[in-house]
C-alpha cells in the first residue's frame, strides 16, 4: 500500500502543470534570527542589530522612495539640476537598502521588505500626494538625512560595545558617509545666494 503511495507521488511530481496559489507557514518569523551560525555572535546581540537595522532599514527605504518622489515631482528653474541629482542621491540609497537588508539576513534576521510595513515602521514624516515646491522638498530631504544620521551614529556605537565589527563598519563606512554627503549637496541649494546680480557692490572695487 505505502508503496502503491509514493509511485502515485512521483507520477505528480513530474506533471508540466505548474502549481499556483501556493500558501503555507512562514519558515522564520519577523523579529527572530536563525540559532546556528558560525559568527562569533550572541544570539541577544545579534536581535538588538537586527531590530536596529530594521528601523534603519524603514527609513533608508523611505529617504530613498522621497527621493524619486522629488526627482519625479520637481519643478522651477533648477528643475534640470535637481532632477538629476534627486536621481543620482535616490540609486545611492538604493545601494545602502540593499547593503542593511542583507545584514540583516546575513545577522540571521528578517529583513522588512515591504511598503506598507515600511510605513508603519518609518520615523520620517509622510509627505503630501501632491507636488511641493523646492525649499519643501529639500527641507523634508534633510529632515529625513538627519533622523538617519543621529541613528546611524547611536546605532554604531552600540554595535561597537557589542562587538558587531561587521556592523559598525557598514553604517559608518556607507551609511553615515553617504547620508552626510548627500545632506551636504542639498544644504548647499538652500543658502539664499544672488543668481545673477551681487546685492553689495564691493566699495573697494574702483576706488581711485
Ligand atoms: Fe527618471
Amino acid at each position: 500500500m505505502v508503496r502503491k503511495q509514493i509511485v502515485s507521488n512521483t507520477t505528480e511530481n513530474i506533471s508540466a502543470q505548474p502549481r499556483l496559489h501556493q500558501r503555507a507557514r512562514e519558515i522564520q518569523s519577523y523579529g527572530t534570527v536563525s540559532h546556528m551560525l558560525p559568527l562569533e555572535l550572541e544570539e541577544p546581540v545579534r536581535l538588538e542589530m537586527t531590530e536596529q537595522l530594521n528601523q534603519l532599514l524603514a527609513d533608508t527605504m523611505t529617504l530613498r522612495d522621497l527621493y524619486k518622489k522629488s526627482h519625479w515631482q520637481v519643478a522651477g528653474p533648477t528643475f534640470y539640476q535637481l532632477h538629476l541629482l534627486y536621481d543620482k542621491h535616490h540609486d545611492e540609497q538604493v545601494e545602502l537598502v540593499d547593503s542593511i537588508a542583507e545584514r540583516i539576513q546575513l545577522l540571521g534576521g528578517v529583513s522588512l521588505a515591504m511598503a506598507a510595513d515600511v510605513a508603519e515602521t518609518t520615523e520620517i514624516e509622510r509627505p503630501p500626494r501632491g507636488r511641493e515646491e523646492v525649499p519643501v522638498q529639500l527641507s523634508r530631504l534633510l529632515d529625513a538625512h538627519q533622523i538617519i544620521i543621529r541613528q546611524v551614529r547611536t546605532l554604531a556605537r552600540r554595535a561597537s560595545e557589542l562587538g558587531d565589527d561587521g556592523t559598525n563598519d557598514l553604517i559608518v563606512s556607507e551609511v553615515l558617509r553617504t547620508n552626510e554627503l548627500q545632506a551636504w549637496f542639498l544644504s548647499e541649494h538652500l543658502v539664499n545666494v544672488p543668481l545673477v546680480e551681487a546685492k553689495e557692490p564691493s566699495i573697494t572695487t574702483g576706488a581711485a
